[in-house]
């Protein structure tokens, strides 16, 4: 292809999309928002981070049709129907091989992103993407459930590198003051792929014993577009310049995204940052683990992350369906009312970034926990008084998911990640980032292989347990989190002193 010259030109001034994101009034020389740069964000988050959200709801509509397909698939090998608890332990480990694969992705990002470059791992983890896209796809063909459960956790290495490299290459390609606009991009993006999942999901649409292969095997378009236009755009100028020391390329890649030709105090400003950054060195992770005088601060990480994914956020995701015909919604209302989440969460992501913002992290934690607590309380009652009343668990089951979405949404979701940049400083938040990463996957995969056998063993009280877990994580966020926003670390790290049993002196560096 030949190169746009347009890419070139200046961005024109009146595009909606430079209105939005310019609200702040900005220094005139850093308000381009370039085409390229618009570009590469849209392919980077519709390609990876549109695919992670597709694949973590897309096994909640087709759920009963593919579970007659493994019955028949069960029923044809060895002669008899399939056992109701192997079913059940087939379907979670099918649910659950995403958020496996996705712990070992994360493991992978930072060789690969030193090897391949940011772009060039997007571009090559579309190989994850592709094949089991295929393979799912086949799957009904080959008569096989076992490819089904493979092909999910493959995809799910490709989601642990998405969720890592997309915000690493849209910081990386953005202009300082627009980093954080773009870093909403790729959590939108999540949030938008898991209502495109919903809506597919339908019945008429895709949800259907005809459809699920192809709605399965749809996540490896998007994967299509990125590997075609993604190789278009520049990689990283940053990767470029200090990890390859290619100065000319990273110059190049700079222009086309800025806009204009003279790059140069840019490019002397990563350098700057870059040796700041190797001169504070950069903590392994074990070394973070005995390091006391960051012990709470990791712990807490921990704590939040666990909570995050333990107080049963994708368990609604992954058997939204399978919860509301507990409560018994109608069949056919259910798809409509997982679709309604799916929509109220996309709000609630793009609201998120408003109060995040304006309000103190302790306290959205602190609410949202509690709120996501007492959604489950309700949809606990709301479960258990099914029988005795027509109407009255219908509406509250429908309400208290709804509401536990919102809840999710202004703390537990996007919190602990801010909360985990702000109590690190930069050496070692690299490593508090992976411990974090790692604890994140793990739980998901946790609540996605035992929910079917905790609401099979506890039936209407399966969400007891979630709400337990969110009034334990609230209770440790009051007693030990302290506020973080608008503190420096070494602010942060004299609240944690006293806990942390050190003393921690001024000017020893850490400012
Ligand atoms: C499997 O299919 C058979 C026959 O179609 C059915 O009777 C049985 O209930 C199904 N088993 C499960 C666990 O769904």
């Amino acid at each position: 292809m030949a190169e746009n010259k347009e890419w070139e030109k200046p961005v024109e001034k009146k595009g909606w999309f430079h209105i939005v994101l310019r609200c702040p009034p900005l220094p005139p020389i850093l308000q381009r928002l370039t085409v390229v740069l618009v570009y590469a964000t849209l392919i980077s988050a519709f390609g990876s981070s549109f695919q992670y959200g597709y694949n973590v709801a897309v096994v909640n509509s087709p759920s009963p049709f593919i579970q007659q397909f493994y019955n028949a698939t069960y029923l044809e090998r060895y002669g008899r129907p399939i056992e109701a608890n192997f079913l059940t332990l087939l379907w979670s480990l099918s649910v659950s091989m995403y958020p496996l694969g996705g712990f070992f992705g994360s493991l992978m990002v930072a060789p690969l992103v030193n090897k391949l470059g940011r772009k060039g791992t997007l571009l090559f983890n579309n190989i994850f993407s592709i094949v089991p896209a295929v393979m799912m796809g086949v799957s009904e063909i080959a008569k096989s459930y076992e490819i089904i459960i493979v092909a999910r956790f493959i995809v799910g290495i490709c989601a642990g590198l998405s969720s890592n490299v997309v915000p690493m290459y849209l910081g990386e390609i953005a202009p300082k003051n627009l980093r954080g606009a773009l870093g909403i991009v790729p959590q939108l993006f999540i949030t938008v792929g898991i209502l495109a999942a919903q809506v597919l999901g339908i019945r008429n649409i895709l949800g259907n014993s005809t459809g699920w292969t192809l709605m399965l095997g749809l996540t490896g378009i998007p994967a299509l577009i990125e590997l075609l236009l993604l190789p278009f755009f520049p990689e990283s100028p940053r990767y470029m310049l200090i990890q390859k020391g290619n100065e000319k390329t990273a110059k190049k890649a700079l222009q086309r995204l800025r806009g204009w030709d003279n790059v140069d105090a840019e490019l002397s400003e990563m350098h700057l940052e870059e040796q700041s950054e190797r001169a504070e060195g950069r903590l392994s992770v074990l070394s973070l683990l005995s390091q006391c005088s960051l012990l709470w601060q990791l712990i807490s990480v921990i704590i939040m992350n666990m909570g995050q994914q333990l107080s049963g956020v994708n368990a609604i995701y992954y058997y939204a369906d399978s919860i509301y015909a507990s409560a018994g919604v109608k069949q056919n209302d259910i798809q409509y009312v997982t679709v309604g989440t799916g929509a109220v969460n996309v709000f609630m992501t793009v609201a998120a970034v408003f109060i995040v913002e304006a309000t103190g992290r302790r306290l959205l934690l602190l609410c949202g926990f509690g709120i996501c607590c007492g959604a489950c309380v309700l949809l606990t009652v709301a479960l258990n008084f099914q029988e005795s009343m027509t109407w009255m668990p219908y509406v509250s089951s429908i309400a208290s998911v709804i509401v536990y979405v919102i809840g999710h949404a202004i703390g537990p979701s996007p919190i602990p990640c801010v909360v985990t940049t702000e109590m690190f400083k930069q050496s070692a938040r690299p490593a508090a980032f992976m411990v974090a990463g790692s604890v994140h996957w793990l739980s998901n995969f946790t609540v996605g292989l035992v929910f079917p056998f905790l609401e099979s063993g506890l039936g209407p009280y399966s969400f007891i347990i979630f709400s337990f877990i969110c009034l334990f994580t609230l209770v440790y966020i009051w007693l030990v989190v302290p506020e973080t926003k608008n503190k420096t670390f070494l602010e942060v790290s004299q609240m944690f002193a006293k806990r942390n049993k050190v003393e921690i002196k001024l000017g020893d560096g850490d400012l």
